[in-house]
């Protein structure tokens, strides 16, 4: 009920407190509460001085929210046509932020084709299947061949990197690592706090 109404994200952005610090508590356990996350985002942004902002997957539009100020431009593309209708009205006012409606690995071309310079990437898509349903399993390995191809640096921030779990069709991290360092040899890949991270070598 709650989350059909417009104050849904507001109420979800006051919760990361209490879930950052109860993710304190409990030791700090793999899956990473969203302002581990947004401070991430922030740190990458600020080390590699990047002023766009990419990420797949909008959802109730919290991360957007978060980094609204912190980029001169934001791009953030929703596969659900109801979440990214209300991600487009909730930032209606900001010009600088654009809600894609679409598929991340068929949009991905589109917002690519936009970028006039090297980005951040924060992908956050659902890429280990959604809501129970097996995703398409080569959407995440398109996307990072799209993005290392392009002619800028990107630095690509993946989320929840506890699904490459090299079962049922899903590459590990390992596989991962391998595939990006072996054909852009100018990257490196690690991952930390549930985060795959891909920068640049040395
Ligand atoms: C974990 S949520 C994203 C959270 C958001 N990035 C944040 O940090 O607040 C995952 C989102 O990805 C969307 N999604 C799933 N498959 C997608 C696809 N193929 N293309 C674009 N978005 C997709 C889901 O509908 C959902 O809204």
């Amino acid at each position: 009920m709650l989350q059909r109404t417009p104050v849904y994200g507001a109420y979800k952005a006051i919760g990361h407190y209490p879930d950052y610090w109860y993710w304190i508590l409990r030791g700090r356990p793999v899956r990473s509460p969203h302002l581990l996350k947004q401070k991430v985002v922030r740190e990458y942004a600020e080390k590699f001085g990047l002023k766009t902002l990419v990420e797949t997957g909008t959802y109730y539009g919290e991360m957007v929210a978060a980094m609204r100020r912190r980029f001169e431009q934001i791009y953030s593309i929703e596969f659900v046509p109801a979440l990214a209708e209300r991600a487009q009205r909730k930032f209606a006012g900001d010009r600088h932020v654009r809600i894609l409606c679409g598929d991340s690995r068929a949009v991905m071309p589109e917002v690519l084709a936009l970028l006039n310079g090297t980005a951040l990437f924060w992908l956050d898509a659902g890429y280990y299947g959604w809501i129970g349903k097996q995703g398409d399993q080569q959407r995440l390995s398109a996307e990072l061949e799209m993005i290392l191809s392009h002619p800028f640096p990107h630095i690509i921030l993946l989320d929840d990197a506890r699904g490459l779990t090299g079962r049922d069709g899903v590459p590990s991290v390992s596989d991962v690592k391998g595939y990006v360092e072996a054909k852009f040899p100018g990257r490196c890949v690690e991952v930390q706090y549930d985060i795959m991270r891909v920068t640049l070598r040395g």
